[in-house]
């Protein structure tokens, strides 16, 4: 037998209609806030990611699925989505005649290669925006109300962390700052981080064997070096987060795990039951990556949340996802005669707006009084020849059981006002 592949799973039955109402309020939200669905492919040249993400970053060195395809191209499944829509912006050169911001969504499958576990996955999907070609603070607060309310509207209580990076000057200056720290302790850090010291020494803040030591604790904070302009900016958003209520804590350790970002970044948690204080999403500013992909200086912004854990987080709350169990009509025939009739009656119905099954089995009527109900069907259109040669059917409210003969023309108007 062949089986799925580890860390990937399969979305069915009621998961699968619980998804689609997730689906439906993140599309509501972006339409409220004007965010446009963008797809872009799921795989793309291998540096992209290396440059965007960064060579250095945990995702590019040990997680993504890197191939040559049989025109020997280096290509990688897509570990996350800003670098797809930022190569998206540059190529079709969406910065030529810019007179409004860009702003888009995807929700799409995502692929790391990671250690399984609740909420981690090697096939996910992420629900993201980038906002791109503002670099005022509203853009940052767009952003994270957006994430924000989503949650809100999932019925999760999540709390946001912030922190900033600051401009290059800034990040250049606490990167030196860290090294200086962290070299006398060099020894006591984990295999990771001693070659992290050198390449990317603010990875050492998130890392997950040495982030809880002591030396991180002591370690000397973003905060503290941020330039004026970029203190200004962090104050900004604070003033904004308060002005909107939207509930935020600063964390000075918080660093994010690509290496595109600079001023705000943020991540969304959530106190789970069973699972515990757990990442939903993430995202901040990343002013310097269109112009890395060979783009021109652009600002921009974006967040992405894991449907999988946002599904775990809901389900272990005991949040209700209003799933539709029941269909609207079950069309029933008792012999061969009637099944034309049938198909023309179940289409009708269909293309007026009534969700209808029938029967494909030749069940018999019996049967598929059986299938109505395990469809909960509202109503029972049942077709037998001697109506049918008055043009009538049978219909039956299969909750109040009453049943009425109705004009096949008149069946629309009929079950549209009981309904
Ligand atoms: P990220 O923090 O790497 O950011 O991923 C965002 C979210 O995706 C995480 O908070 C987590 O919920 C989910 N996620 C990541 N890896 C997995 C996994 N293996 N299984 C299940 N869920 C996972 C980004 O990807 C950035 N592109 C976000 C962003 C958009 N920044 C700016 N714009």
């Amino acid at each position: 037998m062949i089986t799925k592949q580890k860390g990937t799973y399969d979305i069915s039955g009621d998961d699968a209609k619980k998804r689609e109402y997730v689906n439906e309020i993140i599309r509501g939200i972006c339409e409220k806030y004007n965010y446009n669905y963008i797809e872009t492919p799921v795989f793309e040249a291998s540096e992209l990611f290396h440059r965007s993400v960064g060579e250095t970053s945990d995702v590019v060195k040990k997680e993504t699925y890197d191939f040559l395809d049989r025109g020997e191209r280096n290509l990688t499944l897509r570990p996350e989505g800003t670098a797809g829509v930022a190569r998206w912006f540059i190529e079709n050169k969406l910065y030529g005649n810019m007179t409004e911001p860009v702003k888009v969504f995807y929700n799409e499958k995502m692929y790391r290669y990671e250690r399984p576990q609740s909420g981690r996955n090697r096939e996910f999907t992420q629900f993201g925006v980038e906002f791109i070609g503002s670099d005022d603070v509203m853009a940052d607060v767009d952003v994270i109300s957006l994430a924000y309310q989503t949650y809100s509207l999932l019925g999760l209580d999540t709390v946001i962390k912030i922190n900033s990076l600051g401009d290059t000057e800034s990040r250049d200056n606490y990167r030196k700052a860290l090294v200086d720290y962290l070299a006398p302790h060099i020894d006591e850090l984990c295999e990771d981080c001693k070659e992290r010291l050198n390449k990317n020494p603010l990875r050492v803040l998130d890392c997950k064997i040495d982030g809880d030591s002591d030396i991180i604790a002591s370690a000397p904070k973003t905060t503290q070096y941020l330039n004026q302009e970029s203190l200004d900016r962090y104050n900004k958003l604070k003033d904004y987060l308060d002005l909107l209520e939207i509930p935020y804590e600063e964390d000075d350790r918080l660093v994010r795990g690509l290496d595109y970002y600079n001023h705000i970044v943020f991540e969304i948690y959530a106190d789970i039951p069973n699972v515990g204080h757990l990442a939903l999403g993430g995202g901040g500013r990343y002013n310097g990556l269109i112009k890395k992909l060979d783009g021109p200086d652009m600002p921009a912004v974006g967040f992405a949340m894991g449907y999988d854990r946002t599904m775990l987080a809901i389900e272990e709350a005991g949040n209700n996802i209003p799933i539709k169990k029941d269909i609207d009509a079950y069309v029933m025939y008792v012999s061969d005669s009637e099944k034309e009739t049938a198909a023309f009656i179940t289409q009708n119905l269909r293309l007026n707006g009534f969700t209808t099954e029938t029967d494909y089995l030749n069940k018999g009527l019996k049967g598929e009084f059986k299938s109505a109900d395990r469809f909960n069907a509202k109503y029972l259109v049942i077709l037998n020849d001697e109506d049918l040669a008055k043009n009538e059917v049978n219909v039956k409210d299969n909750v109040t059981k009453e049943e009425e003969k109705v004009n096949i023309n008149d069946l629309i108007d009929y079950l549209d006002m009981h309904d």
